[in-house]
């Protein structure tokens, strides 16, 4: 491998030894005598490897180095250091913290080129991972690239297209908003107002002049007229989250909006035209509010015109690795975390996970594992979750068993349960994928899980239940006693559908 580029600041000790020898093999060397001109050389020119040369102690804080290291991120950095600055806690802290790796005076010449291609290689590595992740997020501010949001993408573009009422349905969490806000901006009112409201926060006497203004002197305590959101949203979109919490009486209101576009302020006695597109969320099914009388039926087949579902999480697994990065990249890089990103085990565990709080659930154990870690690498414990293989305490057999059913749910989210790419990865054909999965009663059209330590949560009504003959843990019934953190797992499994 060819010598590179290398930012090397000196803050210490004899730099001579080092430099000119590096020089000397071909090594490009820009050389800052101190931390303010690293500072001013990073501004203008990118490195992908930075050298700290510190004599027998640091000689500025810590934070100052940290905050040079960090100001160029996607660089590693290497120290070279006399062995008594390693007596030192603080610096050992940020050796291990901020540094790609160190090396003791005296220097070993070939070692130290080695340490620098291997940093160079780790940079560039971390360069590729980091503009892969940067396309993540779509100019809708949504990321994710299974088929269950490619799917959503198209639904939001073609809603967009038209001014009717839609209707986004979905657990908590799981992106209405998002998705209420992207149909706003790929639509023709994108330049108009995006006006949200949560029916349920706002409290059942206000909520009237709160949507529909009112005139002054309407109720006590109404001494101006004020316009409503409905009004502050003429042009644009106003989005009435949690729709199922309106009052029946607005409920009335709101039809006579949806159906004559004119609005009535509380005390008025003219109508008001209004030019405003709704888009409706609840994560109640409305149907059956409908059906318990709830809901105005009248209603709600006005909003259900255009309707959107917003699959859980755990239906879309695929997409739990991309969003957790780039959570991770945000929330990084507002801290002043060291870590890095995500160990093995902690990716396993997400992907074991089953996110009843869906992508807010993801994006909340990111943001407090990037806080409290004090580790490199994200580890299950800091998202707070069970390590996803923890064979210990079952049998070989079982724990291969585990092990088998896992590779094959887990390659199956990965692939967007594209049995082809599958058997691809997996290394076998499909008529062996297939029988794997008959095996392991894993069904296409369900939602397949791995192995989890933990309970799930209660099960949603959505999901479909096996039948009763197959609900048994198919590894309980071979051993003929029940598997400790191995149960829970087999409804909605049956025989795989959609074979070709
Ligand atoms: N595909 C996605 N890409 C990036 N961020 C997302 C995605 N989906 C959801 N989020 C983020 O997750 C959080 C929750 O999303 P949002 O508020 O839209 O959910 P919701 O369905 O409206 O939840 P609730 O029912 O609790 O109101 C937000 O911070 C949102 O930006
Ligand atoms: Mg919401």
């Amino acid at each position: 491998m060819q010598p590179g580029s290398i930012l090397c600041v000196t803050l210490g000790g004899d730099a001579t030894q080092v430099l000119e020898p590096l020089i000397a093999r071909g090594w490009d060397v820009t050389q800052a005598g101190d931390l303010v001109a690293a500072g001013r050389i990073q501004a203008h020119r990118h490195f992908k490897v930075g050298v700290l040369i510190v004599g027998a102690s640091l000689n500025v804080p810590e934070a100052a180095v940290e905050a040079c290291v960090n100001a160029s991120p996607g660089s590693e950095w290497v120290t070279l250091c006399e062995t008594e600055a390693l007596e030192h806690p603080g610096f050992r802290e940020l050796v291990l913290g901020c540094f790609f790796d160190h090396r003791v005076m005296p220097i070993d010449l070939g070692e130290l080129e080695m340490t620098l291609q291997h940093a160079d290689q780790r940079a560039l590595l971390r360069l590729r991972h980091d503009a892969a992740h940067r396309h993540a997020v779509d100019a809708l501010g949504m990321v994710g690239q299974g088929p269950a949001i490619t799917r959503l993408r198209q639904q939001i573009r073609k809603v967009a297209a038209t001014d009717a009422p839609v209707l986004i349905g979905g657990e908590s969490g799981s992106g209405k908003e998002l998705a209420a806000r992207a149909i706003h901006q790929c639509s023709q009112r994108s330049a108009g107002p995006f006006v949200a409201v949560n029916c349920g926060a706002i409290s059942p006497n206000l909520i009237q002049s709160e949507l529909f203004g009112h005139e002054r002197g309407a109720f006590t305590g109404a001494s101006s007229e004020r316009r409503g959101l409905i009004e502050a949203a003429n042009g644009g979109t106003i989005f009435l989250d949690e729709i199922g919490d309106l009052p029946v009486e607005l409920q009335t209101n709101l039809l006579r909006f949806l159906q004559e576009k004119t609005i009535s302020r509380v005390g008025a006695v003219r109508n008001l035209h209004v030019d405003v597109r709704v888009v409706a969320a609840s994560h109640v099914d409305l149907a059956e509010a409908v059906a318990v009388g709830q809901f105005r039926d009248d209603l709600f087949y006005r909003l259900n015109v255009l309707s959107i579902e917003v699959a859980p999480l755990r239906r879309r697994m695929e997409d739990v690795p991309i969003l957790a990065e780039y959570f991770f990249q945000r929330c990084a890089a507002k801290s002043r975390a060291r870590v890095k990103g995500f160990s093995r085990q902690a990716v396993a565990a997400m992907l074991a996970h089953a996110w009843p709080g869906n992508v807010r659930e993801l994006f909340n154990r990111v943001q407090r594992a990037v806080v409290m870690t004090d580790r490199r690498l994200i580890g299950p414990n800091d998202l707070g979750l069970a390590p996803a293989d923890n064979p210990v305490g079952m049998g070989l057999d079982v724990a291969r068993t585990v092990a088998e059913r896992d590779a094959i749910v887990l390659t199956l989210t990965r692939v967007g349960r594209n049995i082809t790419h599958a058997a691809r990865e997996l290394g076998v054909s499909r008529m062996t994928l297939y029988r794997l999965m008959d095996k392991h009663s894993i069904a296409l059209d369900s939602e397949v899980r791995p192995h989890v330590t933990q309970p799930w949560p209660t099960p949603q009504p959505n999901l479909r239940t096996a039948p009763a003959a197959s609900t048994a843990n198919p590894l309980e019934t071979m051993l003929g006693t029940p598997v400790p953190g191995f149960h829970a797992d087999w409804t909605g499994a049956g025989k795989p559908s959609g074979r070709a």
